[in-house]
């Protein structure tokens, strides 16, 4: 009997997926005679009576899919299964409803491609239905462990180095501070490579306790240079150090961290600032080759350990290679800048200031 896959997206998009899903889709279909079926939203998909699925046409998934950015399917990164939001605001759990859902689709695999807080939420809602669970790591934040590379991130810095591109020149016209804002979660990778990428005179990223005093000098000392303007790329969750001497109760947490340093960095120096806050613009773009050529190694794989009888793992790119790793090993572990990683140490070699250090 031909064997009969899923496959979802779960959390917040990025650049890369649909080339995963259609990478794992014509494997299945050619490689060995199978039917997958893509699952709407996520898993609130699989919570529809009946669930919202169809079967993907291996015909109709032409290159040109692989160009899009987005998930066709869909996906979201609200609405947990085990603590559903209910109109009457309670929270329910509709764990045993997904998985009626998942045996109506008679699946014999599922791909999840999600973030390691979705790939672990997939995991245990999988559990309980018999259904081999295989992830596929995505997310901007390129902070899912045990895999170098999540499919969306190189997009991303992409996106993020081209904002630098244009900042630059607008930023020198001016004579001004201009403060790049990106996202990234509790993690400096899209900050730290973007701002190395993009030439940042200054990254501030969650991982590197940093001062406002020590940014301010860094860009006064810039100016004793000749320098008018500078560019600043700062984390949305790299907060405000402990160490500032600027009050912590008006600093924000996460939202609002590009036009908070803004306005501090311009009392501070007496320079004019402005912020840009990248933000939902580095998800949705078309992938960079690196991104397809990621999610196209990552689906095939993902079907082959199906294939292979193989479950509740993760594939993953490291070294050059693609690798599988058991999901208990990648869930709850966020992976994030080591400040004494090579990333950290080129910064620094260029001169740029992390904040720790004027
Ligand atoms: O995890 C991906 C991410 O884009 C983070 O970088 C960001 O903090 C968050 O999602 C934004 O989520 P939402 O799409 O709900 O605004």
């Amino acid at each position: 009997m031909t064997k009969r896959i899923g496959i979802l997206t779960s959390g917040g998009d990025c650049g890369g997926l649909n080339a995963a899903i259609r990478a794992a889709a014509l494997r299945a279909h050619h490689g060995y005679g199978w039917t997958t079926i893509g699952i709407a939203h996520g898993t609130l998909g699989l919570l529809d009576h009946p669930v919202t699925a169809r079967v993907l046409d291996a015909k109709r998934l032409d290159a040109a899919l692989a160009r899009q950015g987005g998930t066709f399917l869909g996906s979201t990164n609200r609405g947990d299964p085990f603590a559903f939001p209910m109109p009457d605001g309670t929270l329910c759990d509709r764990s045993a409803e997904l998985a009626e859902g998942v045996r109506s689709l008679a699946l014999d695999g599922m791909i999840g491609i999600g973030g390691d807080g979705s790939l672990d939420l997939l995991r245990r809602l999988f559990a309980p239905t018999g259904v081999s669970f295989i992830g596929i790591p995505k997310t901007i934040d390129n902070d899912v462990p045990h895999t170098e590379r999540a499919i969306g991130y190189s997009t991303a810095v992409a996106i993020a180095t081209e904002a630098l591109d244009r900042l630059q020149p607008t930023g020198v016209s001016h004579a001004r501070i201009m403060v790049l804002e990106v996202m990234g979660r509790d993690a400096g990778h899209i900050a730290i490579a973007a701002g190395i990428a993009g030439g940042a005179d200054v990254v501030l990223v969650p991982e590197v306790a940093w001062r406002l005093d020590h940014v301010v000098k860094h860009i006064a000392a810039l100016r004793t240079q000749g320098r008018t303007s500078a560019l600043v790329v700062v984390a949305e969750a790299a907060g405000q150090s402990d160490e500032s001497p600027t009050p912590a109760d008006d600093a924000p947490s996460r939202h609002g961290m590009g036009h908070w340093l803004s306005h501090r960095l311009a009392a501070a120096s007496g320079a004019e600032a402005r912020a840009t806050v990248l933000g939902h613009v580095q998800r949705g773009a078309m992938p960079t080759a690196e991104d397809r050529l990621l999610a196209a190694a990552l689906g095939v794989r993902a079907v082959d350990l199906l294939a292979e009888g193989k479950a509740d793992r993760m594939v993953a790119w490291w070294n050059r290679k693609v690798i599988d790793v058991p999901l208990d090993k990648v869930v709850g572990r966020a992976r994030t800048v080591d400040p004494a990683g090579s990333l950290v140490a080129t910064a620094r070699a260029l001169g740029i200031c992390l904040g720790d250090t004027a």
